[in-house]
């Protein structure tokens, strides 16, 4: 209960931008960078030197994105700004159609589709790069994926049912929560998988931010308003589960970093059976969602 209410009113940041290393030479993509805690995150990178794609569904957010960055950033060793499109949403583009309604262009529950299988496709093909980046970076190369509170706070007990994605259920907070559990399993996952190739990959929750997340749920976000800061305050923890050397790729792979930039100190008994196999004592849940993102992308890769 501790570890929830500090994730609610966190201590200060440790690790911000003065704590983040040069990153001239080197190219980020960063997904929802157009808004929020992802163009905070933007904006501390341009100012370290990075080449940049802000990966998004719109150009004209990107751009706008872009320019506000570059017109309010004092910096002597600004980086590069390019706009990727990416519509997470839609498979076929992560390759190479706006949102229908509440499904995927490919008819999967929209957040699962946007939240997970977009990432974990675009991660899929990334992985030769990630892998060639392996030998010639240190610390080794991670993916971060956005994971939120509500993973812990509000996951049914019996983690993600193959038969709810199958089937969603018409409630898109539950849709929602199921996708971010789906964040965690993803690189804990990972972290499995690829571990041992030298990649690592640490799930974070931001922390509760006042950006346009909540856009179309107005009366919680009226109701949650004391409990958000500023996506630049939620920034310093994806900057943590980025750079920071306390995260060790031997030692704390598959990590979950909570705000402001802390390794989790305990993970409920009731999730973290969930994600451990079952010959270590668990269900595979976390196996079996990793499973069925790979069987839903297939066909992309
Ligand atoms: N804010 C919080 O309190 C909080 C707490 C815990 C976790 N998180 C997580 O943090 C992440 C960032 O959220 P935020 O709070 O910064 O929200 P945000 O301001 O709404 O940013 C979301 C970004 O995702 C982009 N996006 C949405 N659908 C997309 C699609 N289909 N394809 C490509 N890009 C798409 C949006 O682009 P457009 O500009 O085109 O809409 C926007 O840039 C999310 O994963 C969220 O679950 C947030």
């Amino acid at each position: 209960m501790g570890a929830q209410f500090s994730q609610f009113f966190p201590p200060r940041p440790t690790f911000t931008i003065s704590d983040v290393p040069s990153q001239q030479g080197k190219v980020i993509i960063v997904t929802g960078a157009a808004s929020g805690i992802g163009q905070e995150l933007v904006r501390v990178l341009y100012q370290k030197g990075a080449t940049i794609y802000l990966a998004g569904r719109s150009e004209i957010h990107a751009q706008e994105a872009i320019q506000s960055i570059q017109a309010t950033t004092i910096t002597t060793t600004a980086g590069h700004l390019h706009y990727l499109s990416l519509h997470l949403d839609d498979l076929t583009t992560i390759k190479s159609t706006p949102p229908l309604g509440s499904v995927s262009a490919q008819g999967i529950e929209l957040q699962i589709a946007t939240n997970c299988l977009g990432p974990f496709l675009l991660t899929q093909l990334l992985l030769p790069f990630l892998s060639a980046a392996v030998s010639v970076r240190s610390p080794a190369p991670r993916v971060i994926w956005t994971s939120s509170q509500v993973a812990e706070l509000s996951a049914p007990p019996e983690g993600i049912l193959l038969s709810e994605l199958r089937d969603p259920p018409r409630d898109a907070v539950r849709n929602y929560v199921t996708s971010k559990l789906g964040n965690w399993f993803l690189s804990v996952e990972f972290a499995r998988r690829y571990g041992g190739t030298g990649l690592a990959s640490v799930a974070q929750n931001p922390g509760a931010a006042n950006t346009n997340l909540l856009r179309n749920a107005r009366w919680m976000k009226l109701l949650s308003w004391p409990l958000l800061h500023s996506p630049a305050v939620a920034a310093n923890t994806v900057l943590y589960a980025a750079f920071s050397e306390e995260l060790n790729q031997a030692v704390h792979n598959g990590e979950y970093v909570i705000p402001w930039g802390r390794i989790h100190p305990g993970v409920a008994p009731g999730l973290a059976k969930h994600l451990a196999q079952e010959d270590e004592g668990g269900t595979g849940r976390a196996r079996e969602f990793w499973e069925w993102c790979m069987e839903r992308t297939r066909d992309y890769l």
